[in-house]
């Protein structure tokens, strides 16, 4: 029987080729999308904050696999995962975002409207408290992407589930849907925190570090996720780890 292991990753500069080639071989970004990328790149010292263009195509397919038409983002920084989703929704379709910075928001909405972007939409404001004012909403989402401070990760997916009660009226995220966490392997230290990985900090023993912190909520979220039984759950192994979760309710 074939192991788990991926081969394609077996040194740094074939697991470089081995991803350009797949992002070479799937669907296409816009290209203004792709520059606004390139551009906050360049220019922000915190632009690590997005997710990679390689990334934002599975999503989009993901998205489009899904023929969702509603997605609800935690965490929208400068808006270009926003971007991604909208355009994968399409301009009938809906993105509403939660941010608690609001010249990240301001920068966004900005963007949004330079670039022809109409349908989104950000709340200002601690997330935990805005989802809780989405309690009335029309529609149920299609798709929640996690995206924000990780100590809230597993708070935000008790509301979710709490707010997509099975039968209720005004649910938050259909039968079906999907919730997408990013960050989820946080650089692999979830599963090795020993000085094997690359990617352990020094300050890492120390149980008020930023890292040690992040990892500690990023495994509750994981074991929140895998162990219920409302979910079906698939951790991709790629970018920084994306745990996806299918409401089966
Ligand atoms: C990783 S960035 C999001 C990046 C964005 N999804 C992208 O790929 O373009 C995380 C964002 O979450 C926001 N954030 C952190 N804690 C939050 C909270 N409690 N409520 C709402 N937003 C929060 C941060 O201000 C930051 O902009």
């Amino acid at each position: 029987m074939k192991s788990g292991y991926t081969s394609l990753y077996a040194t740094r500069v074939l697991g470089d080729r081995v991803t350009s080639y797949s992002e070479f071989q799937s669907l296409r970004i816009p290209q203004p999308i792709k520059d606004y990328h390139t551009r906050i790149s360049k220019e922000r010292d915190d632009s690590n904050y997005m997710i990679s263009t390689f990334e934002s195509q599975a999503l989009v397919f993901l998205a489009r696999a899904i023929g969702a038409k509603r997605v609800l983002e935690i965490g929208v920084y400068v808006g270009y995962s926003a971007m991604i989703w909208s355009h994968a929704v399409g301009p009938q379709g809906k993105v509403t975002g939660l941010e608690c910075n609001e010249e990240y928001a301001k920068l966004a909405q900005e963007t949004w409207k330079d670039q022809g972007y109409e349908n989104i939409d950000v709340h200002v404001g601690p997330a935990a408290e805005t989802l809780t004012k989405l309690a009335d909403i029309s529609e149920p989402y299609d798709i929640i992407f996690i995206d924000a401070d990780k100590t809230g990760y597993s708070g935000y997916l008790r509301q979710i589930l709490e707010m997509s009660a099975p039968g209720a009226k005004n649910r938050l995220l259909r039968p079906g849907g999907i919730i997408a966490a990013d960050n989820t392997l946080r650089q692999g230290l979830v599963v090795d925190t020993t000085p094997d990985n690359p990617w352990r900090p020094a300050d890492f023993d120390n149980p008020e570090s930023f890292q040690a912190i992040a990892v500690a909520a990023i495994n509750e979220y994981n074991d929140l996720a895998g162990d219920n039984d409302r979910l079906e759950t698939f951790l991709v192994p790629l970018w920084d780890g994306l745990h996806l979760s299918r409401l089966v309710d």
